[in-house]
């Protein structure tokens, strides 16, 4: 029986987490949004903070071996941060990523030493998530972090990112406003404000090519990272109060926008966060405090639309 592991944390792994929350000023529209710069994280992503949790606990647990392959499936984000930090920690990462994620997420992940097999984005994550599951069920070498329904996700943001929220923004937070992939970050960061205010408002944004939350049937977006054919089970115990439907063309322009007027080098669901957000600002009046997420970075989406002068 191979011994299980535990693995120091390089120095790289001390840069997750703690992110600076940015005041963006609109001027047009009279308001000032609080962003959380999740893109500023080492890999360049809200992810990092899921993938160290998850192994780190996997290590304490005991469940890592010399020989483990960590599993997973995802948008890509998440594959990005397992594959940094395996690499960090000397781990194998294997990463399931639909077949419409960016290629730039790939290289990613291989330049971090991972693999990578696509499958096909058609039924959404229900067929890569049962795909690791099938996976794992013939070789007891895959370790599956199952980011859709482990309660760390959610623990480790309500732990950490919400409650750094509450501390840069000296308790007051009038609504938070995220986009859902696992909906770690809604619910987690969800219940830690409601813990400090029980009246905060939670928003849930959503593509409107794929509003589930709102009853819809999803459809093809260009909001890469979020609603993913999926309503996850950790996104169930949430407590959302309404969701908020983006447009991908208002997602982008607002996100050429961050970076063009902001200087905020940003991803699609970051633009659609912002979007949501100032729609929620404009709702609660010029002196609301409304906070939310800035994901990750813009040199994941190089292949995408948003780098597409003709849409
Ligand atoms: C770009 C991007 N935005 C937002 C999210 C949503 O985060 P969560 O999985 O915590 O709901 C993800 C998740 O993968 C993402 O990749």
């Amino acid at each position: 029986m191979p011994s299980t592991l535990r693995r120091p944390r390089l120095p790289v792994l001390s840069l997750i987490g703690n992110t600076p929350l940015v005041p963006i000023h609109f001027r047009d529209e009279n308001r000032t949004l609080y962003a959380k710069a999740e893109f500023l994280n080492p890999s360049g992503s809200v992810k990092d903070r899921l993938a160290l949790c998850v192994i780190e606990d996997a290590e304490e647990r005991g469940l890592l071996r010399e020989n483990s392959v960590i599993l997973e499936c995802t948008s890509g984000n998440t594959g990005i941060s397992l594959a940094m930090v395996g690499a960090a920690k000397g781990y194998k990462v294997k990463i399931l990523m639909s077949d419409t994620a960016s290629v730039e997420r790939r290289y990613l992940i291989e330049q971090f030493g991972g693999t990578v097999q696509l499958f096909k984005a058609t039924a959404g994550y229900g067929t890569g998530i049962a795909m690791t599951r099938d996976l794992a069920a013939k070789d007891d070498r895959y370790f599956l972090p199952c980011q859709f329904e482990n309660l760390l996700n959610a623990q480790d943001h309500e732990e950490h990112t919400g409650r750094e929220i509450i501390s840069q923004m000296h308790g007051i937070v009038d609504a938070f406003v995220a986009g859902y992939g696992t909906g770690g970050t809604i619910t987690g960061c969800g219940r830690a404000l409601r813990a400090v205010n029980p009246s905060v408002k939670i928003y849930a944004m959503e593509p409107a090519e794929a509003a589930m939350l709102s009853g819809e049937m999803p459809c093809c977006h260009s909001i890469e990272g979020v609603a993913g054919g999926y309503v996850p089970p950790l996104l169930r115990m949430a407590h959302i109060d309404a969701p908020v439907k983006v447009t991908s063309t208002a997602a982008i322009a607002m996100t050429r926008r961050l970076s063009r007027e902001y200087g905020l080098l940003v991803g699609t669901s970051s633009g659609a966060n912002v979007v949501a957000a100032l729609r929620v600002a404009q709702d609660l009046g010029p002196e609301s405090r409304v906070v939310t997420v800035l994901c990750d970075r813009a040199e994941r989406y190089y292949s995408t639309k948003l780098f597409s002068p003709y849409n």
